[in-house]
């Protein structure tokens, strides 16, 4: 038999400018522009193993095997990146050392990992935009994770539907020395998936068309808020991208409501925060965790605010970080190993 393996980490990403729908074309491809702030601090380790005596790919995720599904998901990245039409199978073992599939984005960090990882085992020798690329038709914001700080994901294009769409970097992460502070809050029940929730809100919420067009202006703002370093400035487009994402969301028929009391109780501290002179804006992702933008000088009490917050279970800080890394591999070998 022939086995080959390869180690590979990646971090979750946080969108300043959000992405929300999908092109009515395959491919998933993005509806509206993005721009992401990768993380340090939180981090996916994930092994591929392709062996050629496995009858079916094996999926471990944090140390339980996983649903059918998100081993067929995996199984379709593995079968685009190995360079031809008979994939052996692979043995897949992936750890997050942050909460899973909570609003904390681990979709993202868990293809990119992955995408690096079978690159190297498969040794399809694709370069970065390429396993970008390929991590976008699995979870669009993972192919931000390919990149290390400051990145952005074009929207796609109906034209060239087929055509490469990775995301690219915009600047390193010791471009902007930011901090981010993660609130995890109560959660009463599982949030609805972002797929799912995005092609509900296209589906159904009369503010759908509105979002499609005022997205693309939010995102420029952004883009040139980050590029300027000018903090108030991008705080205050970051709040306006995430606030007219959940309106649309929540203008969906049924409303689809990511937030908790808790999630309101943390933006209004924020806010208060903000009127009593420290420089902090917010986020939040479908799901119901605040994520505050703030500096390295106020990060420690924003941080001791936030975690006085009710239904605050406890709060992460976080900074820019790398893109996704290998970390080890190991050849193809042959024989009883
Ligand atoms: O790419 P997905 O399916 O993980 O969707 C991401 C959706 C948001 O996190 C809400 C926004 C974003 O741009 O990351």
């Amino acid at each position: 038999m022939t086995r080959s393996s390869a180690v590979a980490q990646a971090h979750p990403n946080i969108a300043l400018a959000k992405y929300w729908g999908k092109l009515d074309a395959p491919g998933n491809l993005p509806a509206v522009p993005s721009l992401s702030l990768t993380l340090a601090g939180m981090v996916t380790t994930t092994r591929v193993t392709f062996e050629s005596s496995l009858p079916q790919d094996v999926l471990l995720l944090n140390d339980a095997p996983a649903s059918r599904r998100d081993t067929d998901r995996v199984g379709h990245l593995l079968d685009h990146i190995w360079p031809s039409d008979k994939r052996p199978r692979a043995e897949v073992v992936s750890t997050n050392d942050f909460p899973t599939a909570a609003g904390l984005a681990s979709s993202a960090s868990a293809f990119a990992a992955l995408a690096v990882a079978a690159n190297r085992a498969a040794g399809a020798g694709r370069s970065e935009a390429e396993l970008s690329d390929l991590a976008r038709r699995s979870s669009a914001s993972a192919a931000r994770s390919l990149f290390g700080g400051f990145v952005e994901l074009p929207a796609g294009r109906t034209d060239e539907a087929d055509a490469p769409a990775p995301a690219a970097s915009l600047a390193a992460p010791e471009h902007w020395d930011l901090r981010l502070v993660i609130a995890v809050t109560t959660t009463g029940r599982k949030p609805v998936g972002s797929t799912e929730g995005m092609n509900h809100t296209a589906g159904t919420s009369p503010l759908y068309r509105a979002w499609l067009d005022a997205a693309p202006g939010i995102f420029a703002r952004v883009r040139r808020a980050v590029m300027a370093r000018d903090f108030e400035a991008l705080g205050r487009a970051a709040e306006h991208s995430a606030l007219t994402m959940h309106a649309t969301a929540i203008a969906a028929e049924p409303g689809l409501i990511y937030w908790t009391g808790s999630t309101v109780e943390a933006l209004a501290e924020v806010r208060r925060m903000r009127a009593d002179g420290l420089g902090v804006y917010f986020t939040v992702d479908a799901g119901p965790h605040v994520k505050a933008i703030t500096t390295p000088a106020e990060v420690a009490e924003v941080k001791r605010r936030l975690a006085r917050v009710p239904g605050v279970q406890r709060t992460i800080i976080t900074r820019p970080g790398p893109g996704a890394q290998l970390v080890e591999s190991r050849p193809a070998s042959e024989g009883g190993g």
